[in-house]
């Protein structure tokens, strides 16, 4: 299969020397880089700044922007078998950007934000994507209703849902546990190493485009 993987946090900038972002570390994206090129398929791995390695033998391109993400995953996701996105897309960023450092004249400073665009959710309707398309969904209640929302919401094939709140999993963790929500039916992967877990996350979605699933 060609697999297309988004992976990290994204970067928006406010100033030369400034930048929202969040807590993604991005190894679950590239773990599943990893896992889809030892498993034998094509990966092109869409990615914002991470401290990680550039997995070996795949397609590599780098982002910083919620915006920079959108454009190549717009021109990348035609004739993939499947796309996965697990990046941590900042979901708003700052209105504009001040090209000269701002000065800490004043006693507060609100900055203005606006939303980014949902590149996952641009998949079906905008960018006309007919392949497998999973989501990730990170939570802090609700796990399973709130990814099923998701995943009728984004049009999605399988949401790959982890519950923020527990503490030693997810963010910036080496581990995971995560709920495979299908629109039929769920799975519990229990507490795994990122590795693992991405093998047989690129496997149920092997098992979906194939439909042995
Ligand atoms: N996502 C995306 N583009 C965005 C925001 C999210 O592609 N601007 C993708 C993420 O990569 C993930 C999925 O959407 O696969 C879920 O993201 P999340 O932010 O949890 O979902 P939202 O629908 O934005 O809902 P909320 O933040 O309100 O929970």
């Amino acid at each position: 299969m060609n697999i297309l993987v988004t992976a990290g946090a994204t970067r928006e900038p406010i100033d030369p020397v400034r930048y929202l972002t969040n807590r993604s570390s991005g190894k679950m994206g590239y773990a599943l880089a990893n896992a889809g090129t030892t498993l034998g398929h094509r990966i092109t791995l869409i990615s914002g700044p991470t401290n990680l390695d550039i997995p070996p033998n795949i397609d590599f391109i780098p982002v910083e922007t919620a915006q920079e993400m959108l454009e190549a995953v717009k021109n990348n996701i035609g004739g993939q078998d499947a796309a996965i996105f697990s990046a941590a897309v900042a979901d708003y960023r700052p209105s504009s950007f001040s090209d000269k450092k701002i000065k800490k004249t004043a006693d507060s400073l609100t900055l203005e934000l606006i939303k980014n665009p949902d590149i996952l959710g641009s998949a079906r309707l905008q960018f006309k994507y007919d392949g497998i398309l999973v989501g990730f969904a990170a939570e802090t209640e609700n796990l399973e209703i709130n990814a099923r929302e998701k995943l009728c919401r984004k049009a999605c094939d399988l949401i790959v849902a982890n519950d923020i709140s527990q503490k030693g999993i997810g963010f910036d963790s080496d581990h995971n546990e995560v709920l495979l929500v299908y629109p039929e039916r769920t799975r519990l992967l229990p507490m795994d190493s990122k590795e693992r877990l991405a093998h047989t996350i690129i496997e149920a979605v092997h098992e979906l485009r194939t439909g042995t699933g």
